[in-house]
């Protein structure tokens, strides 16, 4: 079976770096680099086996990372940025780059994955939020917008404790 798509995602590579650092800007603007999650990863490498884009014909159109972080003591990657740039939006990139992301992390053995980002969005993707006071952020986080996904069955459970850098 073919999927017919607008939009082709692969593997982000070290040429995609000032695009995307364009988009992150266009999307989120300078208080991204105030965000509890942007200084969770400052300084840690994302992961570029876990890293994608979306290509529309040769245009840029959209790129998510995974960074690998700790949960307590447990090891686990944090989702973000998602961005799509908006002349393409609501064509399904967002979710599509999320899905690639998070099948690619569960292929490689990891059982976490956090984020930052609205229930309503993520939630059909496998992300539920946090119980409150489970899981704490190094920085200020609405609780309601803590959102985790487990890879394998029960991981979330035992996911508790201040997230930090690996
Ligand atoms: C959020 C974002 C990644 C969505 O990308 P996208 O490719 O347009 O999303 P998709 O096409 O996969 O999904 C579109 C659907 O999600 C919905 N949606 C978009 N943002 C949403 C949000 N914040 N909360 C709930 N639903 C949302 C749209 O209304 C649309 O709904 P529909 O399918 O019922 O029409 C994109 O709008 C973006 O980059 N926004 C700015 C940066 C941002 O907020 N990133 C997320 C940080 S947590």
């Amino acid at each position: 079976m073919m999927i017919q798509t607008p939009y082709l995602i692969r593997l982000e590579l070290a040429h995609d770096a000032d695009a995307i650092e364009a988009l992150h800007e266009l999307s989120f603007g300078p208080g991204r680099f105030a965000r509890t999650a942007f200084r969770l990863r400052e300084g840690v490498p994302h992961d570029p086996d876990l890293s994608f884009v979306a290509l529309f014909g040769d245009r840029f159109g959209g790129a998510v990372r995974l960074t690998p972080i700790r949960i307590g003591d447990d090891p686990a990657l944090l989702l973000g940025p998602l961005a799509v740039h908006p002349d393409f939006a609501g064509r399904g990139a967002g979710k599509a780059l999320v899905g690639v992301a998070l099948d690619a992390a569960r292929a490689a053995g990891h059982k976490l994955v956090l984020l930052v980002g609205d229930h309503p969005y993520y939630g059909p993707l496998g992300f539920a939020r946090v119980p409150v006071g489970q899981i704490t952020m190094p920085g200020p986080v609405d609780p309601n917008r803590l959102l985790l996904a487990e890879l394998a069955p029960g991981a979330a459970g035992g996911a508790r404790g201040l997230c930090g850098k690996p």
